[in-house]
């Protein structure tokens, strides 16, 4: 059911825990399955993700799809970061079963809160970022 990528990066997820002091900071959710999914961005003068770290309260394929996407992001630039889309990271583990497509839209949507957060912080506007909704059930339906 799931891939080998999928397996590996749920029984050996990278990037867990928190940074501190963090340049930016998104936490989301689904009420719809109740899993939640923080991650913690530290960013250069220079607007690059230098280290992502994340902390997932959710089922496998949400640690899975936390796990890669923070190796995705890190060495990006803030505006490349958008091109991790749930698709990006998706394909990046060799695919999720289509019940499960939902948790990678919740690493999609942590990482843009993230991004949103170090955006007001630095009072700054990352093209093509929209304001990340807390509860991503809503935005599936
Ligand atoms: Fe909710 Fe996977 S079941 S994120």
């Amino acid at each position: 059911m799931y891939s080998e990528k999928v397996m590996d990066h749920f029984n050996n997820p990278r990037n867990v825990g928190e940074i501190e002091n963090p340049s930016g900071v998104g936490t989301v959710g689904n009420a719809k399955c109740g899993d939640i999914m923080r991650i913690y961005l530290d960013i250069d003068n220079q607007g690059v993700i230098q280290d992502a770290k994340f902390k997932t309260f959710g089922c496998g394929a949400a640690v899975a799809t936390s796990s890669m996407a923070t190796e995705l992001v890190k060495g990006k630039t803030v505006q490349e970061a958008l091109s991790v889309t749930n698709k990006a990271v998706m394909e990046a583990l060799d695919g999720l079963p289509p019940v499960k497509v939902h948790c990678s839209l919740l690493a999609e949507e942590a990482i843009h809160a993230a991004l949103w957060d170090y955006a007001k912080k630095h009072h700054i506007g990352i093209a093509g970022l929209e304001e990340p909704v807390a509860d991503i059930g809503q935005r599936e339906e």
